[in-house]
C-alpha cells in the first residue's frame, strides 16, 4: 500500500528543503537514522552553519560533468535561500570571502527548515534505511524496523564523512542496483597526511599557520595554511584536497604577496632569519634558514639562492593521504550524473527515484557551496515534482 506521495531518505539539509517545498500539496514520509533532524548542518561552521556564499557559481563546484550543476543553481540561487534566511529574522553575517554564517546558532537554519513543513510531513526518527527494491508497482523501502512502499523516492542521504553522525553508503548502494554508475568516492574538504621527512618538518611546526598560495592540479587556492602534527590542515589545505588525488605533489608559496627578488633586496644587509621573519611565522622562518651555513642573505650563492627561493615560493610536499572520513567534511564523487537529470533530478533509469544533495557526484568548494547544493538540487526536484 501506497501510504504517502513520496517517501524521503534523510533529514538533511537536501532532504529537508525538498520536503517544505512539496509539503502543501503532497504527503511525505521522512526516514531518518539520527534521533533528530539537520545533525550536520548543526555542527557546521564550528555551530553557525555557512550557509551559502555571496558568490555562487558552477565553477565552484567538482564533477564529472561540470555543467551539470548549472540549471539548479540558476533556478534556486544563493540569493533566493539569503532570502528565506532574511525573511525569518534570522542574523548572519559575513565571515570572509563571501561566506555567510549564522550570527547565533546554525540551529536557526534547522528551525528555518522544519517550520516549512507542513501537517503534510511525518519524520521517522532512528530508523535505518538498509535497502530499495524496485516492483511493479514502485518502490520497497526496507528499513531496520518496517517495509514501506512508494511510487516515488528521493533519496537525500548525504556523502559518508562522519558515520558517528548517520552517515551511509546507502544512496550509492540504491543507484548502483539501479545501473547508476558511481564515481569514485573519497573524503574531501579535509586536512592532508604527509610522511618522512615532510611529517617530521610539519611536526616540528605543527601549530603555525600562514596564508598561502596552495598550488595543485593546476588550481592556486589562496588562504590559511595550518601545520599539523599529522602534515597540513587549514582552508587552504581543506580547499587544495578537493583537486588533490594520491601520488599528486602539491606546491606551497609562503610569500605570496613578493616577489622573491623584493624578499632579497630587503634582506641585503640582514642575516636570513630575521629576513624571512619579517614575511613569515619565526618558526618556520628558522626552519628554512637552517638550512643555509651561511649566515647573511648577501653571502648566498647563486645556487643557495635558488634553493631559498624554492623554500619559499615553491615549497613542496606529497602528502601520503588525507585524514578520513572522520574529519572530512564531504565526499568528492558519488553517483555518476550521466543518468540523472540536471532540471528534475529524477533517474533516467528508474522513474519515480530522485537523487539530490551531496549523494550525486558535485562537491563544492569550502565556504557554503556544499548546503548551496543542497538547497539548490531540492528546490529543483521540488520544482518538477508532479
Ligand atoms: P546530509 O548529510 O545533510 O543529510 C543526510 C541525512 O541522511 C542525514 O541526516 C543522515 O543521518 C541520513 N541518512 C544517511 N543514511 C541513512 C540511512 N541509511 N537511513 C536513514 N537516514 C540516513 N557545508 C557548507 O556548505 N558549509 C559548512 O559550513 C559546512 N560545514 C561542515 C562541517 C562538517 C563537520 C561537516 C561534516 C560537513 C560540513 N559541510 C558544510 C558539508 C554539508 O554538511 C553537507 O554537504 C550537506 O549537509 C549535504 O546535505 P545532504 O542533505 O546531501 O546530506
Amino acid at each position: 500500500m501506497n501510504d504517502y506521495d513520496v517517501i524521503v531518505i534523510g533529514a538533511g539539509a537536501a532532504g529537508l528543503m525538498f520536503s517544505g517545498a512539496i509539503s502543501q500539496k503532497k504527503s511525505c514520509l521522512i526516514i531518518e537514522a539520527n534521533k533528530s533532524p539537520g545533525r550536520k548542518i548543526l555542527i557546521s561552521g564550528g555551530g553557525r552553519c555557512n550557509f551559502t556564499n555571496l558568490e555562487v557559481a558552477p565553477s565552484h563546484f567538482e564533477s564529472q560533468n561540470i555543467h551539470f550543476s548549472k540549471s539548479a543553481l540558476k533556478r534556486y540561487t544563493n540569493w533566493d535561500f539569503i532570502d528565506l534566511v532574511a525573511n525569518k529574522n534570522i542574523s548572519y553575517y559575513e565571515k570572509k570571502l563571501g561566506q555567510l554564517f549564522c550570527k547565533n546558532s546554525a540551529k536557526d537554519i534547522v528551525n528555518l527548515l522544519m517550520d516549512k513543513l507542513s501537517d503534510n510531513v511525518t519524520i521517522n526518527y532512528s530508523e535505518k534505511v538498509v535497502d530499495i527494491k524496485k516492483n511493479s508497482d514502485g518502490y520497497v523501502i526496507h528499513t531496520n524496523k518496517a517495509e514501506y512502499h512508494s511510487k516515488n523516492v528521493v533519496v537525500a542521504s548525504g556523502g559518508l564523512s562522519l558515520p558517528s553522525i548517520g552517515a551511509s553508503d546507502i544512496g550509492i548502494k540504491v543507484g548502483k542496483n539501479l545501473g547508476h554508475k558511481v564515481i569514485e568516492t573519497s573524503p574531501s574538504l579535509v586536512p592532508l597526511t604527509l610522511k618522512g621527512d615532510e611529517l617530521e618538518m610539519a611536526k616540528s611546526l605543527s601549530g603555525v599557520s600562514l596564508e598561502v598560495n596552495f598550488h595543485i592540479n593546476n588550481k592556486i587556492v589562496r588562504d590559511d595554511l595550518l601545520f599539523t602534527h599529522k602534515g597540513i590542515s587549514g582552508p587552504a589545505t581543506l580547499k587544495g584536497s578537493l583537486y588533490w588525488y594520491p601520488g599528486d605533489t602539491v606546491e606551497l608559496d609562503f610569500v605570496p604577496d613578493y616577489t622573491f627578488e623584493e624578499i632579497v633586496k630587503s634582506g641585503r644587509k640582514k642575516n636570513i632569519l630575521n629576513t624571512l621573519a619579517l614575511y613569515i611565522p619565526r618558526k618556520l622562518a628558522e626552519s628554512i634558514s637552517s638550512e643555509f651555513q651561511k649566515q647573511k642573505v648577501a653571502e648566498l650563492s647563486k645556487i643557495e639562492l635558488e634553493k631559498l627561493k624554492k623554500l619559499l615560493k615553491s615549497y613542496t610536499v606529497t602528502p601520503s593521504g588525507t585524514e578520513g572520513y572522520r574529519k572530512a567534511e564531504v565526499t568528492r564523487g558519488g553517483l555518476c550524473t550521466d543518468k540523472i537529470s540536471s532540471k528534475t533530478f529524477e533517474s533516467n533509469l528508474s522513474p519515480g527515484m530522485y537523487f539530490i544533495g551531496e549523494v550525486v557526484d558535485v562537491t563544492g568548494l569550502l565556504g557554503g557551496y556544499n548546503f548551496q547544493w543542497a538547497w539548490s538540487s531540492a528546490i529543483a526536484a521540488a520544482q518538477s515534482f508532479k
